[in-house]
């Protein structure tokens, strides 16, 4: 008898022990899975084609996770989060930063790349279709960044690949990577991004940094204004995307008009290459001119996705304005965030 119900004690105190360390492990792991995502929903996001494929608290995850991704950025930690994974790397028009931003993150977390900038370096010059290329990458590649210089290739690629795409600009169109770079920037240097007054100068029309930048903005609850030659004004379905969001804006020619009420002054390049008509360029370039006279004693900083042309003059390059050479690394650890978000998403 007493065999008996010892017995039974000790098979029920091996339960409860195994109940107990279940219901731990359960706990730990719903909890470090909060703490991943910040309190908010995991990030599921495949493709990155478009800023509007991200919720604002996507949005929020990505920069949450690039913060607690610098110290690996600057090379103060190594981390081997993506070890055996490979970036594929479809350049189809020159970059420097985007590029070797991207390499960068992907070799500071364990990963490695392959692929090519120009078509020169691939058989897409002896005549072979974009397609086939892609389908090249996706069988040697864990997930593939493309730059085009024609708007909707990078989701056309997506729809015929089974691994994520990153668009890392598509002509005129989007290049959501640097969106979430000068969101960071931003996030940084001012701890929020609403209600914080933003003028978007220069090629408004070509430039998709600004395309890809206004719409994040707006659902931030920034102040926003536009200011461009008119023949370089906004495009209006990205005006129709802000007003169907209910985001508000102000367009103006002259910078005077808002100058003195700025935080950000983010600077855009003329771009030269997709001008129809080189005479029109030659017209326009030139427009706006910052410098250091213009803007001593504001207080604002001066952001530019980069490369600059004539835009920024050099006499603000050591001063404290100068944010874009910041900018510029904040791409690591942004681009190591989705990276990782990325491919881990795709197991
Ligand atoms: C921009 C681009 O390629 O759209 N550069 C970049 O990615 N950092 C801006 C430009 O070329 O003017």
């Amino acid at each position: 008898m007493y065999c008996k119900s010892n017995y039974y004690s000790i098979f029920l105190i091996k339960f409860l022990t195994k109940c107990y360390k279940n219901f731990v492990k359960y706990y730990n792991l719903i909890k470090e899975n909060k703490n991943r995502n910040g309190g908010s929903k995991i990030f599921n996001i495949k493709n990155v084609i478009s800023i509007k494929d991200f919720k604002k608290e996507d949005i929020k995850f990505v920069l949450d996770e690039a913060s607690k991704l610098e110290k690996i950025a600057k090379s103060q930690e190594t981390s081997n989060k993506l070890f055996g994974k490979i970036l594929g790397i479809m350049f189809f028009e020159a970059s420097t930063r985007t590029r070797l931003s991207f390499e960068t993150a992907m070799k500071r977390l364990g990963g490695n790349c392959i692929g090519f900038t120009g078509i020169d370096e691939s058989s897409i010059i002896k005549g072979e279709t974009i397609a086939d290329t892609s389908k090249m990458f996706e069988s040697y590649s864990d997930t593939i960044v493309i730059r085009h210089p024609l708007e909707g290739v990078a989701k056309f690629i997506s729809d015929i690949v089974d691994v994520p795409v990153i668009n890392a600009g598509d002509g005129a169109g989007q290049h959501p990577t640097q969106t979430l770079l000068d969101l960071y920037t931003i996030k940084k240097e001012f701890g929020k991004i609403k209600n914080l007054n933003i003028a978007l100068i220069g090629d408004l029309k070509y430039g998709r940094t600004v395309h890809s930048l206004s719409y994040a903005l707006g659902i931030f609850g920034a102040k926003m204004h536009f200011i461009s030659p008119n023949d370089l004004k906004m495009p209006d379905e990205v005006l129709h995307d802000l007003k169907r969001k209910k985001i508000s804006y102000h367009e103006t020619n002259d910078l005077k008009d808002v100058i003195d009420d700025l935080d950000i002054l983010y600077v855009t390049r003329i771009q030269k290459e997709r001008f129809p008509d080189v005479e029109e360029y030659e017209r326009i370039k030139g427009a706006y001119i910052i410098d250091k006279n213009l803007i001593e004693g504001k207080n604002l900083i001066v952001m530019h996705p980069l490369p600059r042309t004539d835009e920024i003059r050099h006499d603000i390059d050591d001063t404290k304005y100068n944010k874009y050479f910041n900018q510029a690394f904040n791409g690591v650890p942004v681009r190591m965030a989705i990276l990782k978000n990325i491919i881990k998403n795709n197991k």
